[in-house]
């Protein structure tokens, strides 16, 4: 009896182990569970690595953090999007570009829920740096983690850092895969580090819609000549966004509806434009866990 129990959790382990495997790397997902109304299964927790997950442990009651200094904008309600102005200092973004510049590797690109991960250029041209979590760095993941409202089983996976140099990139893609079993990367942060006299490298999602006064996210976001003339109805839908790659800024939004159905959204499709000219340095802030 005892055996048989055995043999039959033992695929199921390798399948969790893959998935958190595929932290390593970015997710290509060109079709999504964006339709089906169903109840989703709901399985116990999988294996938790701290060799990709940030999880606590009884030495952070001790982290002394900066105050944080961000100012917060509601991009999108559905799904939810918030902008950041200032969500790394200065200070810490120093200490980023320190610990990450002897450690890059190229970036990958996982298929199939992680069982798969290879080298693409075409489709993805960055090299990435997976950072050792010193006191800097976990006091950027606690503010990520109280972002989110301490929620419940959701932990922030270890930070990396992306390095594009010209004519670097990463194609429209999700960040995440499935939301089997109801467990899956919840939520994304791109935050830019560094991008002195840049051109190009801004972030796009082309089905996201604005619905707040375009000329007061002119700021943030890329916008055409056109739209910023008095004329504009500045109220209108439009449907596509570019954020510009400011230092310090960041982007936050959820990748699951939270209504029980395991559904991703289909709005997070998004890319990094190419770089035309300098050095673009991202931080990627992914949280995982249980998506509703
Ligand atoms: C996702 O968006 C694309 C582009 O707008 C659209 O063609 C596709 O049907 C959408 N998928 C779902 C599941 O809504
Ligand atoms: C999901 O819904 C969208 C929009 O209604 C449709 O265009 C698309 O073909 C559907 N996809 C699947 C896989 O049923
Ligand atoms: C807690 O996490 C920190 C950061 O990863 C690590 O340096 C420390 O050894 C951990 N402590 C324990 C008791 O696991």
């Amino acid at each position: 009896m005892f055996r048989i129990f055995v043999i039959a959790t033992l695929p199921l382990l390798f399948v969790f182990s893959s998935e958190i495997f595929s932290f390593l790397s970015g997710v290509l997902c060109p079709s999504c569970n964006c339709n089906s109304t169903k109840p989703m299964a709901r399985i116990p927790r999988p294996q938790l690595r701290p060799e990709f997950l940030a999880l606590e442990n009884g030495t952070d009651a001790t982290l002394e953090c900066e105050e944080d200094g961000y100012r917060m904008h509601v991009f999108s309600r559905e799904p939810l999007v918030v902008y950041f102005e200032d969500f790394v200092s200065a200070k810490e973004r120093e200490h980023l570009l320190d610990v990450s510049e002897k450690i890059y590797m190229p970036s990958t690109i996982t298929h199939n829920g992680g069982k798969t991960s290879d080298r693409n250029t075409k489709v993805r041209d960055s090299e990435v740096a997976l950072v050792p979590r010193t006191e800097e760095v976990r006091c950027i993941e606690r503010r990520a983690r109280a972002v989110q409202g301490w929620r419940e089983e959701v932990w922030i996976e270890r930070l990396r850092v992306q390095k594009y140099n010209p004519g670097g990139h990463y194609s429209h893609h999700f960040d995440w895969s499935s939301g089997r079993g109801g467990w899956g990367r919840v939520s994304s942060f791109m935050v830019w580090v560094d991008g002195e006299e840049l051109e190009g490298g801004g972030t796009e999602f082309p089905r996201l819609e604005l619905r707040g006064d375009r000329k007061k996210w002119c700021k943030f976001i890329e916008c055409g000549d056109e739209v910023v003339s008095e004329d504009v109805k500045t109220a209108e839908v439009r449907k596509g966004v570019v954020f510009k790659v400011i230092p310090g800024n960041a982007v936050y939004w959820e990748n699951f509806k939270s209504d029980g159905t395991g559904r991703g959204y289909n709005e997070t499709w998004h890319a990094g434009l190419p770089v035309k000219k300098g050095i673009k340095i991202g931080l990627n802030i992914w949280s995982y866990g249980r998506i509703d």
